[in-house]
């Protein structure tokens, strides 16, 4: 976007300001802006929850996060200043008046022209609640512009998706919504378009002729942690595959945007996800495969099973993996397969593009093992992008082996990467929704996400079904081999 350069102004509003996401993700993004000279001096943050704290806490807080963080502890009084906090009742007409006080007399102090982002990283369900009362109390009337951050889960179903998004809208336009999808604002998916579009010995191989499968991995180490009881009503089908990897497969499926505009690049997402096979209740098994962990051992530690840490039987799968079928004419036939979970062996996003034999490969004949190109981009722990090739064995013996080229951004650069929050919070204060999901997407996900859901529900479940620190069921591994694939375990420099 042309607009890149520009120094915003802008206050945010943090709702939800002394909850997790708040001290690991947004404080230290906000400071990376600011430390980086992406912001000036004309912001300010006032943070609201229900916690009686007072400026000089939040801004207690808002030191450690930083500093925690990685920042200087000789920075926090300069850049905490910019902080305020006002305790909040969502529900309280009050808190909305001394709100909007608050904002106009900061406004004049930071001189930031009336911009308002409103931040909400808090419970899904009062959502509504918020964005109505923001409106009946005028905190949208201000000179500048307005706009409405929010985090995900967007609804736990198409049905209270459509519920929270009509509440949302009856105060705040399609323009002036931000859906975070943090993998949005990952460098390396936003080099997915760069690396199909601005090359031409890849976009032509792009399609069903040539492109045998292509695999995308999300695996995790963690467990669910703090986040149990949210995370035991989601599972994983809704916590990742709705959201973030429904995104990367649009965005590696997507055809050419006619221009590198928020609209046309939604649009041609749009389309990838219409064309997304449906899976019927019947078939969900020749589609999905889900698990929950058992007990197991990571780095030479026992770790418990996903019921024993919740204290109790469940059905919800904290692994899935899936073959999804694009029904169009550049896809027909390529499955894309996806995975991700919890308690697994390492913690790597990736994607692997497995590309078609050529029609008679000479040096099998000699004995060479079968090698097909592979194209990998790998978005955690490395960042980087690597072919795989054959190339002549070094010898006299007309041979070949298996070589890579690869690009990885070295450790100075990988510190300076813009963490994801922190490009997503640079874009929303520009008004760059590129890296934000649409409502359409939102809408054509959870319908697919749904029939699988409904089919679960309804079928009884063997779990645990794979080891912590495993890579997941067998039943994942044998959805590839009755295709005639297997999961590539290609591995980067810093993964073990
Ligand atoms: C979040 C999920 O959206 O993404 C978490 O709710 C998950 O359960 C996280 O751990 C993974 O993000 P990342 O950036 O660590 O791959």
């Amino acid at each position: 976007m042309d607009n890149h350069d520009q120094l915003p102004k802008a206050i945010i509003v943090i709702f939800g300001a002394t909850g997790d996401l708040a001290k690991r993700k947004l404080f230290p993004s906000i400071y990376q802006l600011y430390q980086n000279g992406r912001i000036g001096n004309d912001f300010a943050v006032v943070g609201v929850a229900r916690r009686q704290w007072t400026n000089d806490m939040f801004r207690e807080k808002v030191c450690e996060s930083i500093v925690e963080a990685g920042s200087p502890e000789d920075v926090c009084d300069r850049f905490t200043s910019h902080f305020f906090y006002q305790p909040f009742d969502v529900t309280d007409t009050t808190s909305y008046q001394n709100l909007n006080h608050l904002l106009g007399q900061l406004e004049a102090t930071y001189k930031t022209e009336g911009n308002r982002m409103f931040y909400l990283a808090m419970a899904p369900e009062f959502f509504g609640t918020i964005a109505e009362n923001l409106q009946a109390h005028d905190l949208k009337e201000s000179p500048g512009w307005t706009r409405l951050v929010i985090e995900k889960p967007f609804g736990h179903d198409l049905k209270s998706a459509i519920a929270l998004n009509e509440d949302i809208r009856a105060a705040f336009n399609e323009e002036q919504i931000y859906r975070i999808d943090h993998y949005l604002g990952k460098e390396m998916v936003q080099n997915i378009e760069v690396i199909r579009f601005a090359n031409g010995i890849f976009e032509h191989l792009w399609n069903n002729r040539f492109i045998a499968n292509i695999q995308v991995t999300s695996s995790e180490t963690v467990g669910v942690e703090e986040r149990a009881r949210y995370y035991d009503q989601a599972g994983a089908v809704r916590d990742m595959v709705q959201n973030h990897m429904l995104q990367m497969i649009a965005l590696l499926a997507m055809e050419p945007p006619i221009k590198l505009t928020t609209d046309e690049i939604r649009s041609e997402k749009v389309k990838v996800l219409r064309a997304l096979r449906p899976v019927k209740p019947e078939q969900v098994d020749d589609y999905f495969v889900r698990g929950q962990y058992g007990a197991g051992e990571m780095n030479d530690r026992e770790v418990p099973g996903y019921a024993e840490e919740l204290g109790e039987a469940s059905n919800t799968e904290t692994f899935v993996a899936a073959k999804l079928m694009i029904d169009n004419y550049r896809w027909a036939g390529v499955p894309f397969y996806i995975r991700t979970g919890k308690r697994m062996k390492a913690k790597v996003t990736k994607i692997v593009v497995e590309f078609k034999d050529i029609p008679m490969n000479l040096y099998h004949a000699n004995g060479a093992k079968k090698q097909p190109n592979l194209l990998v981009i790998t978005i955690h722990p490395d960042e980087g992008v690597t072919l795989h090739l054959n190339a002549k064995k070094p010898g006299t013996k007309p041979e070949s082996k298996p070589i890579q080229l690869a690009y990885t951004h070295d450790a100075d650069n990988a510190i300076n990467t813009p963490e994801a929050y922190e490009k997503l919070l640079y874009d929303c204060m520009l008004g760059d929704a590129t890296n934000f999901t649409h409502w359409d997407e939102v809408a054509l996900s959870w319908a697919f996400i749904d029939s699988i859901s409904q089919a679960w529900k309804n079928q009884t479940v063997d779990f645990p079904n794979y080891s912590a620190g495993s890579m997941g069921p067998d039943a994942a591994e044998r959805l590839l081999e009755e295709d005639g694939f297997h999961w590539w375990h290609v591995t980067g420099k810093n993964e073990k």
